[in-house]
């Protein structure tokens, strides 16, 4: 059983400058609903009950978003637009929020590290990035089907991958290893952001984790990598050379809304989806 969910949400969001400036990336809007919206509501379908979000300067909105607003629900109680926060509600009463702030935005393995205060290290846990937003119809969520996986694996990480196009492995953690069953492969080894000719495979880790109490103590002496950033690829490798790590091929879509261009796509598969 996962109960805590864990959102790395501390970045600069640089890539949607200057809507970034003053808005926090995870609270822009696909349709109606913030990016972080739809990650929480993904954590609640995989049954987790705690949404432990790590914030940084300048990220107030959020816990505002996740917060009752007096004001407005006053202004709109009793009339025909009190249905637009039906949605927001029914949230916010089957979970609840926990923040902490990362003073440095020293990568997203120091961002899960700074997690720890909330999550504590008796369980294991998942990680959304909200920016990664994943839709399965109807079927089940991805976080969901991660979860059923780690039931099988209890002292496993579980990674989501997908393929992607070999120019695109300088983007992302790549993984390659054994395929154990359909769908789920042992990682031997992981990459974060090869370059195209130096990439072990094509297949990639986006913004779904399960990760075991253990990664925190190796986070805590991992120094930093790629980028100058502690990265939780290297954290990862340590686990995976123990066998530890496997990668699943999720069921569903994923739309890399930390680009514009993905952004716009998920915008418009939102439309025409959900309308
Ligand atoms: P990104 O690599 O997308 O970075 O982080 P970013 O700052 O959000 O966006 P750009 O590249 O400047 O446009 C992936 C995820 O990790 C979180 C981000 O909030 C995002 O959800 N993150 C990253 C942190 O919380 N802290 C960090 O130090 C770095």
């Amino acid at each position: 059983m996962i109960t805590k969910c864990l959102f790395p949400a501390a970045g600069y969001g640089t890539r949607f400058l200057p809507a970034t400036k003053a808005i926090p990336k995870e609270m822009l809007p696909v349709l109606t609903k913030p990016l972080l919206q739809y990650g929480v509501e993904e954590a609640l379908s995989a049954g987790c009950q705690v949404m432990a979000i790590v914030t940084g300067r300048g990220k107030r909105a959020i816990e505002d978003h996740f917060d009752i607003s007096y004001e407005l629900e006053q202004q709109i109680r009793g009339t025909s637009k009190e249905h637009y926060l039906d949605e927001i509600r029914a949230v916010m009463e089957r979970c609840t929020f926990t923040y902490t702030r990362q003073k440095q935005m020293l990568g997203l393995g120091h961002a899960i590290l700074t997690g720890e205060a909330l999550i504590g290290r008796e369980e294991s846990f998942a990680v959304i990035l909200a920016d990664d937003l994943c839709d399965n119809g109807e079927g089940k969520t991805v976080l969901h089907q991660m979860v059923q996986i780690h039931a099988r694996y209890p002292d496993h990480c579980i990674v989501a991958i997908e393929e992607i196009p070999r120019d695109q492995t300088d983007k992302y953690g790549i993984v390659a290893g054994e395929k154990i069953e359909e769908g789920l492969i042992r990682v031997e080894t992981m990459v974060e952001k090869p370059a195209p000719d130096e990439a072990p495979s094509t297949l990639a880790i986006i913004g779904r984790y399960i990760l075991v109490p253990k990664i925190f103590e190796i986070l805590a002496r991992t120094e930093a990598g790629r980028g100058g950033e502690i990265q939780i690829t290297d954290a990862l490798l340590e686990l995976a050379r123990q066998g530890r790590v496997l990668a699943y091929r999720f069921q569903g879509r994923r739309f890399d809304c930390g680009s514009v261009e993905g952004f716009v796509e998920a915008t418009n598969y939102f439309y025409r989806t959900r309308k």
